[in-house]
């Protein structure tokens, strides 16, 4: 049994997501509650904290590589956990998948060119392709009820657009917490290789899956579907480790996997953060278990969530979870304006992620992280209660 009860503090270890609340905030410092950035206030898996901590007495903190163990880590951990059989040539590693979605935009598109994005959808997916002068081409998702969907009749019509070269999936899809099905990507799939769009597939949530949801990774597709395509994966959120910023982008295409690594290569990474190799290792080859348990509290939180508002906040929508610790909240039948929000923040000190950064279909939504001691998300719904 590990513990997912003790509230780690971390409003002064430098964390962002504690940083940016507390510079906007206004209140009183101790009713201030983080509940934005997707990383953990729980404690660490304590394998990783060993092995970080075997490393700093024992490594020179020079330039570092992936070594033989990292690799076979990393291909144990897919043939395990996604029955997904890969060769540790395909592997390229990245300071994070954000960066190699960057090294993607640059290496396979140019200025001018379209970029598919699904809305709403993680911001750095838009904000990397306005960033370096792509153009966004929304395929946004569509609601019913409480489900998302994709859209793929506008799928291929944006496809099929003269220069559009690439779609950036998010699978599962933050913010909506949905698990694409392999008939989804089945579909994607074969519309983008009709148009020849690049896939780049984030997958970084892919080992935190509800049953009976199952992750179905776009590299589970046939080969000739799967070929023009990036697969990022990363131990980082599985296991909280998002500050060690390594990312493994498995890409079998030879060609694209060359490309990738030479423009990495010019973005100026050369290596791994030093910690970050031992820590991998760690993580998946001692610390699945401490990931089933986590798995659990997580559906625990997400059906105290759901169970609350149903009693107290019934106009609250809160949606369904197949995927990540990450709750989208509906607050349309509040008419929740920029007003209200401030209004949460300033006199409530509850900082949620507002759903607008997200992009088109964020706008009357908040996403509430839901890796908290249960005592501290109790506390938040209960100030919610009260106020809305
Ligand atoms: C879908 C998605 N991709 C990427 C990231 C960040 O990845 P990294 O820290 O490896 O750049 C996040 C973090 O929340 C995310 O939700």
């Amino acid at each position: 049994m590990y513990d997912f009860q003790t509230f780690v503090n971390r409003r002064e270890q430098g964390s962002i997501k504690w940083e940016i609340a507390k510079r906007v905030y206004r209140g009183d410092s101790e009713r201030l509650v983080a509940l934005s950035i997707a990383d953990m206030d729980f404690l660490m898996p304590p394998a990783i904290v060993e092995a970080v901590r075997d490393a700093a007495d024992r490594l020179v903190y020079g330039y570092t590589m992936p070594t033989q163990a990292y690799y076979d880590a990393v291909i144990s951990w897919m043939s395990r956990r996604h029955s997904w059989q890969i060769e540790q040539s395909w592997i390229a590693v990245s300071p994070g998948i954000v960066a190699a979605i960057n090294y993607a935009i640059l290496a396979f598109t140019n200025q001018g060119d379209g970029i598919i994005v699904q809305m709403p959808v993680y911001r750095p997916f838009h904000a990397s392709v306005a960033d370096h002068q792509r153009k966004i081409i929304n395929n946004a998702l569509v609601r019913n009820g409480k489900r998302y969907e994709i859209d793929f009749d506008n799928l291929e019509s944006c496809a099929a657009l003269p220069d559009t070269k690439m779609l950036i999936l998010c699978n599962p899809h933050n913010p909506i917490g949905r698990v694409w099905t392999y008939s989804d990507l089945e579909k994607i799939a074969a519309i983008c290789t009709r148009h020849n769009v690049m896939v780049v597939s984030d997958e970084i949530h892919c080992d935190i899956v509800f049953k009976p949801n199952v992750h179905t990774s776009y590299g589970h597709l046939p080969r000739e579907l799967r070929q023009n395509s990036i697969v990022c994966t990363s131990p980082s959120k599985t296991f909280n480790m998002c500050g060690l910023q390594v990312s493994n982008n498995i890409i079998e295409n030879s060609g694209i996997r060359e490309r990738f690594k030479k423009t990495a290569n010019n973005c100026g990474f050369h290596g791994l953060n030093c910690f970050a190799g031992v820590a991998g290792i760690a993580a998946y080859n001692e610390s699945e278990d401490w990931l089933d348990e986590f798995l659990q509290v997580i559906e625990d939180n997400h059906k105290m969530v759901s169970d609350f508002t149903t009693k107290q906040l019934p106009k609250l929508e809160v949606f369904p979870l197949e995927a990540t610790y990450l709750q989208w909240l509906n607050f349309a039948a509040f008419s929740f304006s920029t007003f209200d929000r401030e209004r949460l923040l300033h006199e409530n000190g509850i900082f949620f992620e507002s759903g607008h950064i997200f992009g088109e279909g964020g706008e009357t939504f908040e996403r509430l992280n839901l890796a908290y001691p249960k005592t501290v998300l109790n506390a938040v719904m209960n100030r919610l209660a009260e106020i809305m």
